[in-house]
């Protein structure tokens, strides 16, 4: 037997991933840019047991449908020129009742510890292209802080790595939940192809991502928090609106995503640093700085329909544990 257990944080993009290319390998059709969230972690042990006849997966403690995993471990023994099953014990140390989305902390954690477990030398930039197969986001949370993903014509070009920021020590983002974190009504994986196929604004989004990937490159770079902030609630404004024109439409928002988005209007006419970005659910996750963290929280906390908030600070990238 042998086992590797290693955490990783979640990550929320700032300019997204909406959208794959045909084929396999879940290659993405655009670049995006996240950031990496120290209050969202999952940790992974994984055993590879030659008793097992099948993988095992148990998540927070429950017996899982270990499908994906089993699938995404495959990748794994095929570079280790193994048939061995393995034991899965994963944990979302997340806020109780997030409803926020772990697979991108969830398979670079277990990108990471199945490799190490397997004993598969693996480089870091390598360690982002498994990861990806898992899951598009996944490959960013290989790393922490400020995080490129590149699309790639091949498997070889299509990886994440870090950016560095002078922005990294002033920002935080605030998780506004709504509804309690109930279950999502369409999962990304599905909704973004649905979206690709059927939104007449689909093609407009994906126009719209390299100068927002370059905008926000530069606002990186340069330090440029009131840039970078109008590109991140654009884009993601610009990812729904494709995703609200599909047919039949995919809308994620409730009414308290809608107020929320209002109240972060109304905090920066305040002059507070606060701009929003939505992902594949009705949850508001808010950029901001370290000063007015605390001030951004509290005002939407008072939101009606949100059901907790938590501050996050950057994160680190995904690590072993032993
Ligand atoms: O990696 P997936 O399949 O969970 O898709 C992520 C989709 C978004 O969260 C909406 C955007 C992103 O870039 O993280």
């Amino acid at each position: 037997m042998s086992a590797a257990t290693a955490r990783a944080c979640a990550n929320i993009a700032l300019v997204k991933y909406w959208g794959k290319r045909p084929g396999v390998l879940n290659l993405p059709a655009a670049g995006s840019i996240s950031l990496t969230l120290g209050a969202l972690v999952t940790e992974t042990t994984v055993t590879f047991d030659s008793k097992l006849e099948r993988d095992e997966l148990s998540l927070d403690g429950e017996r899982a449908d270990a499908r994906r995993t089993s699938e995404f471990l495959d990748l794994v023994r095929d570079l280790a020129k193994t048939h061995t099953r393995a034991r899965i014990v994963t944990h979302n140390k997340f806020p109780t009742a997030s409803g926020l989305a772990s697979s991108a902390s969830g398979f670079a954690a277990l990108a990471l510890a199945a490799t190490r477990a397997a004993g598969v030398a693996i480089q870091p930039r390598a360690l982002t292209r498994l990861a990806r197969r898992g899951s598009g986001s996944a490959a960013r949370s290989i790393y922490g802080g400020f995080v490129r993903m590149h699309a790639g014509d091949r498997d070889e070009d299509a990886y994440a790595e870090p950016i560095t920021s002078p922005l990294l020590d002033r920002v935080r983002m605030v998780i506004a939940i709504v509804g309690g974190g109930v279950a999502k009504s369409h999962g990304s994986r599905d909704a973004m192809e649905h979206v690709a196929a059927t939104s007449p604004l689909y093609a407009g989004w994906l126009a719209a991502v390299p100068p927002d990937l370059r905008t926000v490159e530069a606002a990186l770079a340069s330090g440029k928090l009131e840039k970078l902030g109008a590109v991140v609630e654009a884009n993601a404004l610009a990812m729904h609106a494709s995703a609200i024109a599909a047919r039949p439409a995919v809308i994620y928002w409730q009414p308290a995503t809608l107020a929320l988005l209002a109240a972060v209007r109304t905090l920066r006419g305040n002059g507070r640093a606060a701009w929003a970005t939505i992902d594949a659910g009705p949850h508001v996750k808010v950029l901001t700085t370290v000063d007015d963290a605390d001030h951004v929280a509290r005002a939407l906390a008072g939101v009606e329909g949100v059901t907790a908030t938590t501050v996050s600070a950057p994160g680190e990238g995904a690590e072993l544990v032993h």
